[in-house]
């Protein structure tokens, strides 16, 4: 895993749209998986400026979302559609029908409708660059703790820890969903790169467990120890935890020497 210590949010965005905008030159009909949250949303912003001023074109390329609350449709302004919408896709050239993001409608069969986005993402070649944010509790995804390590996309049951993270962006008084649609952590680590973004120092406890911890399903993030392309992304605030920072920079300073490729 390369751990990138940056100063503040504002980089760890800037430093993420870099590597997102160099995938998508690089390979213009890319298959991106996208977050939402606060987290990401430097990144967001980056990568609209990047499209505006130095035409960036995401025109060829596909998206596939993590996850969506149960029971808010895509109009509904507290939906991870509605966050996408406003966010990142009316404001750069995506493709509508190469944007995927899991449909938080009720319904009588969830599996099944969680096996057809699993398909898309197979019937698009996979995902090459998948973005993450992470959960004060580990999770990635909706993949709250205990969820198993091999999960696919399915319906997921919040913790009520999430669900007061989450209340913050919903009007008061409103019914706060239970339930969401997540993409599994079988499915993200099927991803050929993934870059995980953590930003301020009460994600600091998560993301020491998720990089320096046991792999256990108790922190969902540890399980991306198990894959060969991981890039964490973050400030000083997040990374105040680790053991391991000097060593980090090192190796951070030693890639740049011998395999600067792992860095584009
Ligand atoms: C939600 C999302 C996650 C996100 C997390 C952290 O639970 N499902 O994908 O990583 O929130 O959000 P924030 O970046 O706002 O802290």
């Amino acid at each position: 895993m390369l751990v990138v210590l940056k100063q503040d949010a504002r980089e760890v965005g800037q430093e993420a749209a870099r590597i997102v905008s160099a995938a998508v030159r690089a390979k213009p009909s890319v298959v991106l998986g996208l977050a939402t949250g606060s987290t990401p949303l430097g990144m967001y912003e980056e990568l609209v400026s990047l499209h505006k001023k130095a035409s960036l074109d995401f025109s060829k390329a596909t998206s596939f979302n993590l996850d969506e609350y149960v029971g808010l449709g895509p109009d509904n302004p507290q939906s991870f559609h509605h966050f996408m919408q406003s966010n990142f896709f009316s404001h750069v050239n995506f493709s509508k029908d190469r944007i995927h993001i899991p449909s938080g409608d009720l319904r009588t069969n969830y599996s099944e409708y969680c096996l057809s986005y699993e398909d898309e993402i197979k019937k698009a070649g996979g995902i090459d660059l998948q973005i993450l944010g992470i959960g004060r509790n580990g999770h990635i995804g909706f993949n709250e703790p205990n969820s198993s390590l091999a999960s696919r996309t399915r319906l997921k049951e919040l913790t009520l820890e999430t669900v007061e993270d989450n209340r913050r962006f919903l009007p008061k008084g409103e019914e706060i969903p239970e339930c969401a649609i997540t993409m599994g952590i079988g499915t993200i680590l099927d991803a050929r790169r993934i870059l995980i973004l953590a930003t301020g120092k009460s994600k600091a406890a998560a993301v020491a467990k998720a990089i320096e911890g046991p792999i256990s399903s108790s922190v969902s993030a540890s399980a991306l120890q198990l894959h060969p392309d991981v890039t964490f992304i973050i400030d000083e605030d997040a990374a105040y935890a680790l053991t391991q920072r000097d060593y980090y920079r090192r190796v951070l300073e030693l890639t740049k020497k011998y395999t600067p490729e792992k860095l584009a």
